[in-house]
Parts: C-alpha cells; sequence; structure tokens
C-alpha cells in the first residue's frame, strides 16, 4: 500500500485489507475496511496516530520506511480495540523511545489487552494539548463510539479531526478522500448501526463536544478521509436524532410459506397507506443490512412461524441484536404463525425489554393465512399508519 498525502506533514500510512469478510466473527464487511493510522512530523516530535490490525503491520512499517521515519517520538492511542492497537508492540519494539499516549482508562485496556508496560504511557486529560512544533494536537474524549475509553486527536493548525472508529466506514478504497458520498454514508450509516445505535445519547453530546472545534477534515481509523465533514457530522445528527422515518422493518422468516403470505399481505397494505416497507428475510439477509434498517425506521415487525415451541431460532437471533441495538422505533408489533401452539409471542416481548416502544398485541395466525384472516393484520396496518402520520 501507498503512503499517502493529507497535507505537508500529514501522512495516512495505514494499510487496506481488501480481503477482509467478517469483524468481531459477528459483522460482514462487504466492502473489505481499512486500518488508517497517520503519521504527523513536527519540527520538534514526530507521531503516529493510531496503528493497525497485527494482520497488517507490515505493511504498516513499509509505509514508515518510505518515509524514511527512523525514530518516532509518540504514538497516539485513541482507541484500544486491537485493529488499531495491535500493532502498537511491535511498533514499540521497531521504536524504543516512543511513548504511548492516551487516556488513563484506555491505558488500562492497553496494559490489559497488550500487555504494554506502564512507564510507556504518558496520559493526558479531556482537551489537553500537545506541542509538536508547528503542530499542536488536542486531545478530547469522545467515548462510546463504542467502547467507553475512545478519544479524538484534533490538529489545530490545519483543523484536521483524527476520530478513530467515530465517523469511519468500513470500506476499502485507493482514493484517500471520499468520493462517492452515497456509498460512503451507506457504509458509515452501517457501521454505526453495527456498533454505536445503542450509545446514541453520548453520542449526541460527542457531537455537540465537537461542535465548538472549526474542521476541514475528518481522518477517521476505517474508510476513507472527509474533506467535506458536514456529510458525515449531518448524517451522524439525523441518526442520533430522536426523528424515525415513516418506514416498517419487517423481520421474518418462513419456513413453508405461510409467514412468507403474511408479510406479503403486511407489505403490501402498509405501502398502500403511504409506508416504506423493508422487510426483511432473515435467512438470507446478514445482520448488518438488518442493523441499517433500523437506524431510522418508525416501526417494527416480527413475523415468525413457531418452531419447537417458541420463535425459529433466527427470529430469536434478530430479537435478540434489536434489543442490544436500541433502535429508536415508536412501534413494535408481531405477527406468529402456527400449527398447534408455542410461546413465541411471550418470548419476543422477553427479549425486547429495552426499547422504549409502543408494542402491540400479538397477532396468532393458525395455519396457512385465509383471507378472512387477513383481517387480523388489518389492526397492525391501521395503527401503524396513524401512529407514523405526524413523523
Ligand atoms: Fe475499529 Fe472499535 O475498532
Amino acid at each position: 500500500m501507498a503512503v499517502r498525502q493529507l497535507s505537508k506533514d500529514v501522512f495516512s500510512v495505514g494499510a487496506i485489507d481488501w480481503d477482509r469478510q467478517i469483524f468481531d466473527e459477528l459483522i460482514p464487511l462487504p466492502d473489505g475496511t481499512s486500518y488508517n493510522a497517520y503519521l504527523l512530523r513536527g519540527r520538534v516530535k514526530t507521531v503516529l496516530i493510531d496503528a493497525v490490525d497485527p494482520a497488517k503491520q507490515k505493511e504498516l512499517f513499509l509505509n514508515l520506511n518510505e518515509l524514511d521515519i527512523s525514530s518516532l517520538d509518540f504514538v497516539v492511542a485513541n482507541h484500544a480495540e486491537q485493529d488499531h492497537s495491535g500493532a502498537i508492540p511491535a511498533v514499540l519494539e521497531r521504536y524504543p523511545m516512543a511513548e504511548v499516549i492516551t487516556n488513563p482508562k484506555c491505558k488500562g485496556f492497553l496494559m490489559d489487552l497488550l500487555h504494554i508496560p506502564e512507564e510507556k504511557f504518558i496520559e493526558v486529560h479531556d482537551g489537553e494539548e500537545l506541542d509538536l512544533g508547528g503542530m499542536t494536537l488536542k486531545f478530547i474524549y469522545t467515548p462510546w463510539v463504542h467502547w467507553p475509553e475512545t478519544m479524538s486527536t484534533y490538529l489545530q493548525e490545519e483543523k484536521i479531526l483524527f476520530s478513530c472508529d467515530f465517523f469511519g466506514s468500513h470500506r476499502a478504497a485507493s482514493n484517500l478522500y471520499v468520493e462517492d458520498e452515497c456509498k460512503v454514508l451507506q457504509d458509515a450509516k452501517r457501521y454505526y448501526a453495527e456498533i454505536m445505535m445503542p450509545f446514541r445519547q453520548q453520542i449526541k453530546k460527542n457531537l455537540e463536544k465537537l461542535s465548538l472545534l472549526a474542521i476541514d477534515k475528518i481522518a477517521p481509523s476505517h474508510g476513507p478521509v472527509y474533506d467535506r465533514p458536514s456529510l458525515i457530522i449531518d448524517a451522524y445528527r439525523d441518526w442520533v436524532s430522536d426523528s424515525v422515518n415513516k418506514k416498517v422493518v419487517i423481520a421474518y422468516v418462513s419456513m413453508h410459506g405461510s409467514t412468507q403470505r403474511i408479510v406479503d399481505v403486511l407489505t403490501s397494505n402498509l405501502i398502500k397507506k403511504g409506508m416504506t416497507v423493508v422487510p426483511v428475510n432473515l435467512s438470507v439477509s446478514d445482520v448488518g443490512q438488518f442493523a441499517m434498517e433500523l437506524v431510522d425506521a418508525g416501526a417494527l415487525v416480527f413475523a415468525s412461524p413457531y418452531v419447537l415451541a417458541g420463535m425459529h431460532p433466527a427470529v430469536v437471533y434478530a430479537a435478540y441484536l434489536t434489543n442490544a441495538l436500541r433502535p429508536k422505533a415508536k412501534v413494535v408489533a408481531s405477527v406468529f404463525s402456527y400449527g398447534w401452539g408455542g410461546r413465541g409471542a411471550e418470548q419476543l416481548r422477553n427479549m425486547l425489554s429495552s426499547l422504549r416502544a409502543e408494542f402491540f398485541e400479538p397477532v396468532l395466525i393458525r395455519g396457512n393465512m385465509l383471507d378472512k384472516d387477513a383481517g387480523l393484520l388489518g389492526d397492525i396496518v391501521d395503527r401503524m399508519g396513524g401512529l407514523l402520520s405526524h413523523v
């Protein structure tokens, strides 16, 4: 991978991971990812902001070689997760004089996770500054994007914010800056949905804090750099806001077509009410796509056959994720297709205890739905239409 230059003394030296397909053994990466690291050459001090995943440390070192970096004063660790910090021990081995700058919480994580000795750290507190000689770094705590210790680093003279995961997107691309805004926004929304959505109240505070800064560029640690920061800041403001869209996400699985029929009827009737409807067939969709649809949905529907006396396991998984991600939907409905019985309805309600939404009474339909049963769905459609008519 080539070194890319943001300005005279600021370089992108991280690695692109074109082939990575899954993160945390959970999140699909349809577009690969990158682990961005930045090298800043001040008149007096040289700093590396974040490192890379250990699997890519060779590329980081090749890039540092290309810039003839024979000595390094500091490594700023904005975040302790190993896709950014994992190569720090190797960096310290190669540059034994380098010290790690981070906040106390992140320091504790790095000591636990990577066994970096305590004497290698310099702790910084929120708002503290560091003079590199003609370049001033300001450390700004931006926690819970998705770990509690994450901070951002702001290069005051050039108004560049190094935000780590915050504002990032999983996309492997050779361009340094955002080229296709729509694609990057989709990737960033997916990433926000997968790991940040449960912390939207805290992220609101982070956005308020950053609004006090003049920012010309946002350089995250995944995906391209934003040279039009309002693109991603405005998108985040929308995602973390309390407002929702007139959109219904239907998460479902069908074993023999009965639940599919229910979903088809619901979908067409909700469309007739003027809603945007997103049926998510859980047997073929990925969790990232599902999570992304939850970001701005006003209403959710879970539709499941009863199997083994409860919900289908794919719907159990979707409900578990939904509860963990805590989307801001205002309404939740459920429909179950059954043959003789089961306890899926109670199971679902118990699993969604974190949601602050209005729950409709579950609808249970026996066997393959007859036209007369379709009336049972009418209540869901009418009430959702009414509740979302004002959004
Ligand atoms: Fe990209 Fe939370 O690490």
